[in-house]
């Protein structure tokens, strides 16, 4: 089994006392990932930008003890966050074969969002990723000749054991993850870099989210990936996926900009398509992400922008556009589009590299 080589069976160095710390970017999929099996394996390769400006900072601190079972706590902002420990221990419970060390310390978790913690944006990837990254980091203070790649990899990898996505925001600008037949070095397993050419017309490609509806999430990307396993159009939607990231390989190479937006819109309609005709069936739309979606179509004819949208398991919109409009469509942002938004708010952002460490 090939995850078998992310099994450690015993470290060169020990540790007793510290603290390591990660910023680790949210991710945006422009093929989107939504269907699994076994352990958080995707039923289709999808591909996605990393953010920049979207991020969590962990700190993870660690100190040894000698009793039995995972010792954790996990800080918000600075306070204690007890709704969110049922998924770390569920977390640690699926990684502790990964990372046998987990019982011998007694953690303590500290984390923070760069964006509002009711924004919508999902925090579990750039949270997972972050996690997973200061945990890896004792696992090299613990054995420090493991490779940078292995260290890239296995981090990926773990973030995908908490949430799937997660294992696209450890590097960026852009990262696959699923195996993909025409994209060598793609895995199941964690995100790899997506390895052909990419046009300038892609570079800091921008993403500016319109927060739609701040609420929690109505339903669960659990459950929507669960009820893919019997759905009527699953085989056609991972199907369609895979087509999909054929399909812009040559449009990433030649910065085909119409064809991009074709491909990037469709996804994002396909995949809430999956949402209303599952059983049950849910929209996670609202009325002005439909409006938001309708003025952007009629913008984009009236001037010939490249402005396009996609959508993540919610209702705010993800705009995005080449970075040589960015003056223009972040005007027309302000004029038309603000309006459909709680409070008015939404968040500039841009395709970034991935996480970093934080050094004290
Ligand atoms: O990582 P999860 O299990 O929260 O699933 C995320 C699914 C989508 O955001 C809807 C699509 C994607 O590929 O990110």
């Amino acid at each position: 089994m090939p995850q078998h080589r992310f099994i450690v069976c015993s470290y060169t160095k020990s540790l007793s006392l510290g603290t390591v710390s990660w910023q680790s970017p949210s991710n945006i999929a422009l093929v989107k990932y939504w269907g699994k099996y076994g352990e958080q394996m995707p039923m289709n390769a999808s591909v996605s930008f990393t953010l920049k400006n979207c991020n969590t900072k962990t700190s993870l601190s660690f100190e040894k003890k000698d009793t039995e079972g995972f010792d954790f706590e996990v800080y918000l902002d600075g306070k204690r966050e007890v709704s969110f420990e049922p998924k770390i221990k569920k977390f640690f419970e699926r990684v502790e074969v990964y990372l046998p060390f987990l019982n011998n310390f007694k953690f303590k978790i500290e984390t923070t969002n760069s964006f509002p913690h009711s924004s919508g944006i999902a925090s579990s990837a750039s949270g997972m990723s972050a996690l997973a990254l200061c945990l890896m980091d004792m696992e090299r203070q613990m054995q420090p000749e493991i490779p940078d790649d292995y260290f890239v990899e296995k981090a990926s990898f773990l973030a995908r054991l908490g949430s799937g996505s997660a294992c696209r925001s450890i590097e960026g600008p852009l990262i696959v993850w699923g195996e993909h037949h025409e994209v060598d070095g793609s895995s199941n397993l964690f995100g790899t870099k997506y390895p052909f050419g990419v046009h300038q017309n892609f570079k800091n490609y921008q993403d500016t989210i319109l927060l739609v509806d701040k609420g929690e999430k109505q339903v669960s990307s659990t459950l929507g990936h669960d009820l893919m396993l019997d759905h009527p159009f699953a085989e056609q939607r991972f199907r369609q996926a895979k087509e999909n990231l054929s399909k812009l390989i040559p449009v990433f190479k030649k910065g085909d900009l119409s064809e991009f937006i074709k491909i990037v819109e469709s996804e994002a309609l396909s995949l809430h398509a999956m949402m209303m005709t599952s059983r049950p069936y849910f929209i996670l739309m609202k009325p002005n992400t439909l409006q938001i979606i309708n003025h952007i179509w009629k913008f984009r004819e009236e001037t010939g922008s490249n402005i396009c949208f996609t959508l993540d398991a919610g209702a705010n919109v993800h705009v995005l556009y080449p970075e040589i409009e960015k003056e223009t469509v972040l005007h027309f942002i302000k004029k038309e589009l603000s309006k459909f938004c709680k409070n008015e708010e939404f968040i500039e952002d841009e395709a970034g590299l991935g996480a970093e460490k934080i050094l004290d």
